[in-house]
């Protein structure tokens, strides 16, 4: 068995943040999504990895490198330009061989594993396995319509009008079946090989097709609002540790990373938080479920329900609330209450005030 990660994708959903990282490096409590995906990977006991990148291949490589750091080997498969999940089987078909493969979007959190979806894929092997999701609002994604044994009738890519709440999770698990398919398919409306469609076509083919229903947490780490759930669901789960320095004047309740080199001094630290190397906390009052990345500086400010990334600072901010601040920004006061507000904002960013 071997995988096939997707990491092109450009995020515009996911702007500012997309200008300067590719999403699937955005950290959930400071880990990069990609590194996530690989883990659960890697828990399958598979070590050949695909990895599908496109012009951010680059900083992709810079973070996750050979795959050594993880005990994985990672090929690298250029994608010219997003032409649909399909598309990128098509491109590692020679990667891919005739083996069976998982394929899994670099976007898509699963804190729980994927071992039992890998079980389900193994005990019947199908040409193909897909994983779904009760969701609210199914047209945003996949939407799979099954029969009483699990068995899919039918799939349906983004419909205005969705036959049933449940939408593909972006894993998937395949025999080299859908090689045929994903020569037989069209461009869709958006101008992509969708991977719908080619499980679709092995559907009206006769071929065996079958889902199972993840009842794990699952994100889609498409934009702000899901990157900063799954970072409070992620956080929930921590475990305290304090490996930099808190002085005497200053407490932390509930679970909280401090890593080596964090230096927390006069402030109130309420978990589930975790404060990367190297930053400094000083009179102020972080979280609870807040991330704090490496090397930032956080004075005489009040952040909860946040995120802040490597490099960020916030100087004299009382009440910053599910927020993103992105690498070596810096937030914070003019000092002058006749003028409140001063900003300099980038494309594409978000501000909002008190009305
Ligand atoms: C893709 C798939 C969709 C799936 C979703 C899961 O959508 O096309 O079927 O439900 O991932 O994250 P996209 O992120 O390309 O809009």
């Amino acid at each position: 068995m071997k995988a096939l990660v997707l990491a092109g994708g450009s995020g515009t959903r996911l702007r500012p943040f997309s200008y300067s990282m590719p999403k699937q490096l955005i950290p959930i409590a400071n880990t990069p999504v990609l590194e996530y995906v690989l883990r659960n990977i890697l828990d399958l006991g598979v070590r050949e990895i695909g990895v599908v990148v496109g012009d951010r291949a680059p900083e992709i490589q810079g973070t996750i490198g050979d795959g050594s750091r993880f005990g994985a080997r990672l090929t690298y498969i250029r994608q010219e330009a997003p032409l649909g999940l399909a598309h990128t089987v098509a491109i590692a078909r020679d990667f891919l061989g005739d083996d069976d493969f998982v394929m899994y979007l670099g976007d898509n959190m699963l804190p729980e594993g994927i071992t039992q979806v890998a079980e389900e894929f193994a005990a019947h092997r199908p040409a193909a396995h897909v994983v779904v999701h009760k969701v609210a609002d199914p047209r945003a994604f996949g939407v799979a319509e099954l029969g009483p044994g699990g068995e899919v009738l039918r799939l349906v890519e983004k419909p205005e009008q969705p036959r049933s709440d449940l939408a593909l999770i972006g894993v998937y698990f395949f025999t080299a079946a859908i090689h045929e398919a994903v020569r037989a398919i069209e461009p869709s409306a958006r101008g992509e090989l969708e991977i719908t469609d080619a499980v679709q076509w092995l559907v009206a083919a006769g071929a065996d097709v079958r889902a199972g229903r993840y009842e794990g947490y699952w994100k889609d780490t498409g934009n702000v609002e899901d990157v900063l759930e799954c970072n409070q669901h992620v956080l929930s789960g921590l475990r305290h540790s304090v490996a930099g320095e808190v002085d005497g004047a200053s407490e932390l309740a509930g679970p909280v990373v401090v890593e080596a080199g964090a230096r927390i001094v006069r402030s109130r630290v309420e978990g589930p938080v975790i404060i990367g190397a190297g930053t400094v906390v000083e009179d102020s009052h972080i979280g609870p479920h807040t991330s704090v990345g490496r090397a930032c500086a956080i004075t005489g400010s009040r952040l909860g329900y946040s995120i802040a990334l490597d490099g960020a600072s916030v100087t004299g901010v009382q009440g910053l609330r599910s927020s993103v601040i992105g690498r070596s920004a810096s937030v914070g006061t003019t000092g002058q209450s006749t003028d409140p507000y001063r900003l300099v904002v980038g494309d594409h960013t978000r501000v909002e005030v008190a009305a």
